[in-house]
């Protein structure tokens, strides 16, 4: 079966966040299935000089409107995956962030750019971009690739479509002057298909028109379907919820592996956890923390309203009059970075903020640490903490979202099955509370232990989890056979 996998982000080429590690190892793992996967990713810059640097290969040469694309084709560094990237420069030749300039601003022209990247899409799977290779199934993920099924629904001989919600937060909403603008035909601008409240949805194309509709947790497609968490959508992922179903990320159990983590100094597994130690020692040095035992608690994440932030900044100070240390790590809103700024000047022997991107750092705090914490309001799936669970840094995590599918707490699951910490109220209290209890079962060494070895001895990769999405992809194809005269 041949699928092409259509993303806005692929680590180690292109990262904002989990999206960018699903986009690599599932592909990944569905080609160890046996699979005929093909990555189809804008040509950022980084992602061209990767591909100059490789030997790329032009595939074809589209004309989309006004621009001529060009297909190169190479491998993703170190991956056995063929990766197709969408040459445009006047759209994608651009500095840092894929969505963003430096000043944080949304690039002005989001729309045309992810409509020519979906059209691209189309293109090759219709068979129309003088490429032999035609896909079986498109698997579409986020609004970025939302007009996909779209382009697609009006063709007998299409592929099947999968769209996966990573995150229904981020929907690409545009006036309507742009729909106008992009020449989407006005049959479309209607409440049942691209037009929401005004304005020109992405996402609303890949949820209606998509064959299939997956999140990345099966906690996370039940609450889309409520007003809480559905961001009026829900209505319409209610009526589509025979086609919507959850699939639990997994992780790439290679880039994240104790025993061997070429960021580590020091490495460790379950039954010998001696050096996690000294990973902790190390850190707290390279972080100017004071070194010792006190509790050290980590954060690695986007600093945006989803990871629950303010919950964070509200539990720090009592926690650090009792003498806990904090590691960490991200960026985003000033109104989260400005109050943890500050605690870190004020205690800095216990404090360490470190603003920005830093992958080594990330694998030393994720390692480091005794609790990692996530907080988050939302979580379609999180991948800190199965990446926490990994390296025995116990997580404590709000119980929402694909969280609670992953984390189990003693209180629920007993020591026997628990992993993690977890808060149900959406309060501070609530998380206080979960981290306080954290720190009695720390006194516990036993208690700890066995709570670290249940955590590390899981089943986190993409084994299982992939052939979740190879059995969705043979459904659609068998219905698709079925409709056929
Ligand atoms: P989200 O996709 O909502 O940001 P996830 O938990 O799925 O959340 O994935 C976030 C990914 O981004 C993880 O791999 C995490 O380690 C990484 N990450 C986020 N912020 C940083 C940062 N400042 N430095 C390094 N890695 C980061
Ligand atoms: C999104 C979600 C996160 C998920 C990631 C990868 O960014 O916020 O929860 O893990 O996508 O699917």
């Amino acid at each position: 079966i041949r699928i092409l996998f259509a993303t806005s982000e692929l680590y180690p080429l292109v990262k904002t966040g989990g999206l960018a590690d699903v986009s690599a190892s599932l592909p990944e793992a569905l080609c160890r299935l046996e699979y005929d996967v093909h990555i189809l990713l804008p040509g950022y810059p980084a992602a061209m000089e990767a591909a100059r640097k490789g030997s790329a290969l032009r595939k074809a040469r589209i004309q989309v409107d006004d621009y001529s694309v060009s297909l190169w084709q190479t491998r993703p560094p170190g991956s056995a995956v063929t990766l197709w990237l969408v040459d445009c420069p006047a759209l994608f030749d651009r500095p840092g962030n894929p969505y963003q300039n430096g000043r944080g601003e949304d690039w002005w022209d989001n729309a045309q750019r992810y409509e020519l990247f979906c059209r691209v899409a189309a293109q090759i799977a219709l068979g129309q971009a003088g490429i032999q290779w035609v896909p079986d199934i498109v698997h579409c993920n986020d609004w970025q690739t939302g007009l996909i099924p779209v382009f697609l629904e009006h063709h007998r001989s299409r592929p099947g479509t999968v769209f996966t919600v990573h995150n229904l937060a981020y929907q690409g909403l545009f006036p309507h002057e742009i729909f106008r603008a992009l020449g989407l035909p006005d049959s479309l601008w209607n409440m049942h298909e691209l037009e929401f409240h005004g304005q020109l949805s992405f996402i609303k194309g890949g949820l209606v028109f998509s064959d299939r509709i997956t999140t990345v947790s099966p906690r996370y497609a039940r609450e889309i379907q409520t007003p809480d968490y559905g961001y009026g959508l829900d209505g319409l992922l209610r009526h589509r919820r025979e086609r919507l179903s959850g699939i639990l990320n997994g992780i790439d159990t290679g880039v994240w592996n104790p025993e061997d983590d070429p960021y580590l100094e020091f490495h460790y597994g379950s039954g010998h956890l001696e050096n996690k130690l000294l990973c902790k020692a190390r850190l707290q040095d390279q972080l100017a923390l004071k070194t010792g035992d006190a509790p050290l608690l980590g954060f690695i994440g986007r600093m945006v309203e989803q990871k629950g932030l303010d919950w964070l900044v509200a539990v720090m100070r009592p926690l650090l009059e009792r003498g806990c240390q904090f590691a960490l790590l991200g960026s985003g809103e000033s109104r989260y970075e400005e109050p943890l700024k500050a605690l870190a000047n004020q205690w800095p022997d216990q404090v360490s903020l470190t603003l920005g991107y830093d992958e080594v750092l990330s694998h030393r705090i994720t390692a480091g640490c005794d609790l990692f914490m996530m907080p988050s309001r939302f979580e379609p799936c999180g991948l800190n903490q199965m990446y926490s669970l990994r390296y025995g840094t116990l997580p404590i995590v709000h119980s929402i979202g694909g969280l609670r599918d992953t984390i189990f707490d003693p209180v629920d699951a007993g020591l026997d099955e628990a992993n993690g910490f977890c808060f149900q109220e959406p309060t501070a209290t609530s998380f206080l509370s979960a981290i306080e209890r954290a720190l009695g079962y720390r006194k516990n060494q036993k208690a700890w232990r066995r709570l670290q070895h249940n955590a590390m001895s899981g089943e986190y990769s993409w084994q299982l989890r992939a052939k979740s999405y190879g059995d969705l992809y043979q459904q659609i194809l068998a219905e698709r056979d079925d409709q056929q005269p």
